[in-house]
């Protein structure tokens, strides 16, 4: 029972050695973007990145497309799918607060990311600094129109923090140069085509002459620049955003190919962002406001910048060629353990039933033994009855008068030969038979024990007891060698019901063992 015991302990423990293998903490975490944009595609492609050399992080993502409704379904149902932490870009300020406020009093961590709700519900909040972009732009702006002109603004989605605070931002800049005016402002929704729309607003209202557009991003500024060309006005007016995307068709190469004069980096960052979610997930320290740097983009530099982005995807791709490699040996480690574990079962399960197999073949041949000894011993009783049994026949007897007695047992067999043929007969008719005895074969002749005992004595100089164990020796020497049937069947077929005592008279009688007649 031990090493039974002790064999399931071993594959429970190579099971749970094999299953845990490789396996890191497992966290879930929940990432509800308020739109779906290049922007946000980076942001996602970045904080996928990540997990590849962070193991058992799960991302649920999830996109409201500028829809603040939306985006509380679908925190909700990332709550409900068992987040660890979400990381949140709120769509607008006013609309997301509870939502994101019952979360975070769920005990779920809440990274606020990019966008802003109006409540300090948070446990971390990273951004860029939306003031200082706006500041930044509008200082770039007023610069490139001279210190004096009419500018144009459009605001990105109403009551969303960036667009509130890169408002604020330029107008703070733009205030320092008197000889600037805002000549028009609408807000968008941060889509190009809410730019084109919000200036189609602007040019209802106002005719004059325009000398520079600030989008509150990029695509609104390209929207707005749309519009004017679709309008047939002035080409000599510069276009400010915000974002300044390394993409073909987004900031970077439009500041580069003149379609705009100048952005600002909106970082994404998704690698910083995940790393700050574990650390916070896994209790260490981390900073609750974290503010990421921006930088200006302009015709000057928007060509190197291009390039040093262009191999940074270089080196990306490398290292997505390097994980999936990396995916696919450890999903070949995985198989062979999986095997190594079925192989290391199965012996185990093998050995086991081998152990069982053992103790009940040892137990069966220990029970065999123990009976053919008690066979042994019964039988040589038996004879050792039967001898004595003769030997006070011959006691008896001594005294009476033997040609009476002779004459008498002549009487009921005639002639020596005949009494000794059916007595022959008698013996090998029942030889097989362990229980027969000189009593069944006296019954059998007519005669009693002492009839037979001295008639055969007379005629063959032994009792019947010996005759017959020398009948029995005699057939069984016959079959060993004519026959291929087993020691152990000869000895039952001559009357023998123990193979051991059978060799053991055997030998007595014969001077060998029985093996050494063997035919076989
Ligand atoms: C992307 C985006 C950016 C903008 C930011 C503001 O969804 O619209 O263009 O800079 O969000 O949160």
């Amino acid at each position: 029972m031990t090493v039974l015991r002790r064999l399931l302990m071993t594959a429970t423990t190579i099971l749970s050695v094999l299953s845990c293998a490789g396996r890191a903490d497992e966290y879930v975490i929940g990432i509800s973007q308020c739109s779906e944009d290049s922007w946000r595609q980076k942001l996602k492609e970045e904080l996928e990145m990540a997990t590849y050399f962070n193991d058992g992080v799960t991302l649920l993502f999830a996109s409201a497309n500028d829809d603040s409704q939306l985006q509380q379904h679908q925190i909700d149902s990332l709550a409900a799918s068992g987040i660890d932490l979400l990381i949140v870009s709120p769509n607008q300020y006013d609309l997301m607060s509870d939502e994101i406020d019952k979360i975070y009093d769920a005990g779920i961590p809440v990274i606020m990311f990019d966008r802003k709700t109006n409540s300090s519900k948070y446990t971390s909040f990273v951004r860029a600094d939306n003031c200082q972009i706006g500041e930044m732009i509008g200082h770039y702006l007023a610069e490139k129109i001279g210190g004096k002109g009419n500018v144009i603004e459009i605001g990105g989605l109403k009551e969303s923090s960036p667009a509130q605070e890169r408002h604020e931002g330029f107008a703070k800049a733009i205030g320092q140069y008197p000889e600037i005016k805002i000549v028009g402002f609408e807000y968008g929704d941060w889509t190009e085509d809410s730019g084109e729309e919000a200036m189609n607003l602007i040019l209802q209202k106002y005719h004059g002459k325009i000398d520079a557009v600030f989008g509150g991003n990029d695509r609104m500024a390209v929207g707005a620049r749309n519009a004017i060309r679709k309008a047939g006005l002035d080409n000599e007016i510069l276009y400010f955003g915000v974002d300044a995307l390394p993409f073909p068709g987004n900031g970077i190469c439009q500041v580069a190919d003149t379609i705009l004069t100048a952005s600002a980096i909106y970082p994404t960052r998704g690698d910083e962002l995940l790393l700050l979610a574990l650390d916070i997930l896994r209790g260490k320290d981390f900073a609750r406001d974290v503010i990421m740097q921006s930088s200006i983009v302009t015709h000057e530099n928007a060509e190197i910048l291009l390039l040093q982005y262009e191999e940074v995807v270089r080196q990306s791709n490398y290292l997505k060629m390097m994980y999936s490699q990396a995916g696919a040996m450890h999903d070949s480690i995985k198989l062979q353990q999986i095997i190594i574990g079925i192989i290391l079962l199965s012996l185990i399960v093998i050995v086991i039933l081998l152990s069982f197999y053992i103790r009940a073949f040892v137990q069966k041949k220990n029970l065999y033994e123990n009976l053919q000894a008690e066979k042994e011993k019964v039988e040589r009783q038996r004879d050792e009855l039967e001898e004595q049994r003769d030997r006070l026949i011959e006691l008896s007897i001594t005294g009476h008068n033997e040609d009476e007695e002779t004459e008498q047992a002549g009487k009921d067999v005639r002639g020596d030969s005949a009494f000794i043929q059916k007595f022959t007969q008698v013996v090998e008719q029942k030889m097989d038979d362990p229980e027969l005895s000189v009593e069944d074969i006296s019954s059998e002749l007519y005669m009693s024990r002492v009839q037979l005992y001295r008639r055969v004595k007379t005629l063959t100089g032994k009792s019947p007891v010996e005759m017959i164990r020398q009948m029995r020796l005699a057939k069984a020497d016959k079959l060993l060698s004519e026959t291929s049937l087993n020691i152990s069947e000869i000895a039952y077929r001559v009357g023998f019901s123990s193979a051991s005592y059978f060799t053991k008279c055997y030998r007595d009688y014969f001077n060998k063992l029985p093996r050494e007649t063997h035919k076989i």
